[in-house]
């Protein structure tokens, strides 16, 4: 069966190698299945962000190509949504929340101002922000902001969500809160998810499957099926026995390849 999303020798470099450019990716092959939740880790610097838009064919590459759904990926697919780590530079300030979300569909044909605040509505109900609705980003706290960028996201309906370390930007707690966030509502619609983050335990904890990348000019050192249980749950999944094996292998070596 052909991936979903696939990603064959993708090299990438920024300028001319020879006169001070930068070999970001060199040779990249990545698959994620239909409804996969795939993460992606790898050292600062190592091209996870630079991999993450030639997916979402924001850039091009060098070489290697990029497919969706079979279909060579050369602008932005309709169907995919790309979640940046500033929520706070992504949200309109001068929409409310319901507007900012219902601002994913009111594009479409079929929806008329009305239908699109009222799904935006249902979304904003999913993220447990309804009696926020009509605030402004900036009244509310990173947190519910960033919820605000999630439920943009899903309200679109994408049938593949790219996540740029999502959560980076917000404390321990509301982090683990976003991330159960997330995959409840992925159980839910199972979009195809690729995740961008440098922490080990948050790729473990939501992925079927981690990349881990080596540092620049970067390759896929290796690619681990998680094969934790469904549902996840913060305290029982962090203490499986399983998850506590896979960290410290990945762990071990990130460490090994970014400090020698
Ligand atoms: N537009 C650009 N022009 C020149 N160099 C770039 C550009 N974008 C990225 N790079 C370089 O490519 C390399 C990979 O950058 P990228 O942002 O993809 O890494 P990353 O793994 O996402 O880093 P971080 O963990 O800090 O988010 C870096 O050396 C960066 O300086
Ligand atoms: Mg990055």
């Amino acid at each position: 069966m052909r991936a979903h999303l696939q990603l064959t020798g993708i090299r990438k470099s920024f300028g001319d190698a020879a006169a001070g450019g930068t070999l970001a990716l060199s040779g990249i092959d990545l698959a994620v299945d239909e409804g996969e939740f795939q993460a992606v880790v790898g050292p600062s610097g190592c091209g996870k962000s630079t991999l993450l838009q030639i997916a979402a064919g924001l850039i091009a590459p060098s070489a290697g190509t990029a497919t969706l759904g079979g279909i060579p990926v050369t602008a932005p697919p309709a169907e995919l949504v790309y979640l940046f780590q500033q929520y706070s530079k992504s949200l309109f300030p001068w929409r409310t929340v319901l507007d900012n979300v219902a601002f994913a569909v009111e594009h479409r044909p079929d929806m008329g101002r009305a239908a699109a605040r009222e799904h935006g509505r249902r979304f904003i109900g999913m993220v447990g922000l309804t009696e926020f609705a009509e605030r402004y980003p900036w009244q509310i706290s990173g947190g519910m902001q960033q919820r605000v960028a999630i439920a943009r996201a899903l309200a679109a309906e994408p049938r593949v969500l790219l996540m740029d370390e999502p959560f980076s930007s917000v404390d321990a707690l509301t982090r683990m809160e976003l991330q159960s966030l997330l995959l409840e509502l992925w159980e839910k619609q199972r979009f195809t998810a690729v995740l961008v983050t440098h922490d080990v335990d948050e790729a473990v904890f939501l992925a079927d499957r981690v990349a881990v990348l080596s540092a620049r000019p970067s390759t896929v050192l290796r690619s681990f099926p998680t094969g934790l249980a469904r549902p996840r749950d913060h305290l029982a999944t962090r203490e499986d026995k399983r998850f506590l094996g896979l960290r410290h292998e990945l762990l071990a070596m990130l460490l090994k390849k970014t400090h020698g």
